[in-house]
């Protein structure tokens, strides 16, 4: 062991934030903590995102913050449980008088304390509040419960408080805070080291390697008019499209949006391009392909493979009764990989398959639409496809065998195609 280590390294410390005046001392916590060497989850009550931002505290911890015991992390896991079973240690500063009656009762009614109840692991535990509060017998009653249960309890400090009076009721000095955290983790060992036993990280800085790109991003599901009100669509919400220009963006790209109907928010600073049906939705795409800038192409849209062959300009009437022909859309991907065979610097094409089933026929569609790369998924697998926030797909890189990626955030899977699109290009140009 080298000593060099300070006591908090690597180690998962929960802070527990209630709604006391002094949460804004909260802020400086996260930030001496993550000095030491912890990695930080906040965790707030209603009432202290009223005294402090949850912003401040994401962005201090590079967490996200939880607010409420309901919350499901990305991948569908129950928060504050994960959050309890990896924590090494919490604390919880400051804690109100309500949070001590609550927690020494046992009511799980808000996350701090869900989380406590869930947790094996020690905890420290800092009152704040105005001195007759303090003094009172309910609040030294439940003070002594939480002693009972182990807590550690770091009594407030003498000053003048918020109400104007002075008192015992100050928030403990953070040093002290951080030295009784430090203290309860002695000896023993790391919990979670594995991060993905822990609550994600929020990205560190993200690198700029798609500085210079321009990349071309369909999203959503057409919608193919049978009448002025009515239409043939599908039910893509556009989640994973998005989750790939915002990324792409994020990364230095500049990005165009070609879009259906999606039911996601769509990022401002892509150039943003709504074409409803499948036909405009083609025209826009060979059109974004039309200045041989484009790095790349991403097909993402569920494209309606069918419309109907004529569209009714008035309203169709119910009694009439419906027999619709379709006719087959264009199938924009391959049209958008002949012409950029066409180009002296084609862009790398990446295509999508949303199957049912089985991905057997994914290798020869990849072959089929000549695509650099497809990204191939059974929408019928719980997580994974239309309307939810993970994807468990398989790479299709045509002449390799398939790559079934584990189950991720389309905000991971995104980051991750993109890694795979810049290894084409940059195979690409030193061949
Ligand atoms: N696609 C397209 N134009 C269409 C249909 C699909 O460009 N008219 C694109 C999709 O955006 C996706 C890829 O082609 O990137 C595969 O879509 P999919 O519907 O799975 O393929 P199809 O060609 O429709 O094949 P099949 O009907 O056999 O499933």
């Amino acid at each position: 062991m080298t000593e060099s280590r300070t006591p908090l390294a690597g180690r998962f410390v929960l802070l527990g934030v209630t709604g006391s005046i002094a949460a804004y001392k909260a802020a400086e916590l996260v930030r001496l903590l993550t000095t030491a060497g912890a990695d930080v989850q906040v965790l707030m009550t209603p009432t202290a995102a009223h005294f402090i931002g949850p912003l401040t505290m994401e962005t201090l911890s590079r967490r996200r913050v939880m607010l409420d015991p309901l919350e499901l992390l990305p991948d569908h896991r129950i928060g504050h449980i994960v959050a309890a079973d990896a924590a090494d240690a919490i604390l919880v500063a400051p804690a109100t008088a309500r949070w001590l009656g609550a927690m020494a009762n046992g009511l799980a009614d808000d996350i701090v304390t869900a989380t406590c109840l869930a947790s094996p692991a020690p905890v420290v535990v800092a009152p704040a509040m105005d001195g007759d509060m303090y003094a009172h017998p309910a609040t030294r009653h439940n003070i002594e419960r939480l002693r009972g249960y182990g807590y550690a309890i770091v009594e407030p400090e003498i000053g003048p408080l918020a109400s104007g009076q002075t008192g015992v009721g100050r928030l403990a000095d953070p040093a002290r805070l951080l030295a009784a955290v430090e203290a309860a983790v002695a000896g023993k060992p790391v919990r979670a080291p594995d991060p993905a036993a822990r609550p994600p990280a929020i990205d560190r800085a993200v690198p700029q390697d798609l500085a210079g790109w321009h990349i071309v991003v369909t999203a959503g599901g057409t919608a193919e008019p049978i009448d002025p009100v009515r239409y043939i669509g599908n039910r893509s919400s556009g989640r994973m499209g998005v989750a790939v220009a915002e990324a792409a963006l994020a990364r230095g790209a500049r990005v165009t949006l070609i879009h259906g109907q999606t039911s996601v928010p769509l990022p401002d600073a892509a150039q943003l391009i709504s074409t409803p049906t499948a036909a405009e939705m083609r025209t826009a795409v060979l059109a974004a392909l039309s200045d041989a800038d484009a790095d790349a192409l991403i097909m993402a849209a569920a494209v309606a493979d069918f419309r109907p062959k004529q569209s009714a300009p008035k309203k169709l009437a119910r009694a009439a009764g419906l027999t619709l022909e379709l006719e087959p859309t264009e199938d924009i991907l391959a049209e958008a990989v002949a012409v950029a065979r066409t180009q002296a610097r084609p862009p790398v094409m990446v295509g999508f398959a949303a199957e049912t089933g089985s991905l057997d026929r994914v290798a020869e569609k990849a072959a089929r639409k000549g695509v650099d790369l497809l990204v191939a998924n059974d929408v019928s697998e719980p997580g994974s496809g239309f309307g939810t926030d993970t994807n468990r797909v398989t790479l299709i890189v045509p002449g390799s065998p398939p790559e079934a990626w584990p189950q991720m955030s389309k905000s991971q899977v995104a980051h991750r195609l993109l890694d795979r699109v810049l290894a084409v290009r940059t195979d690409a140009a030193s061949r």
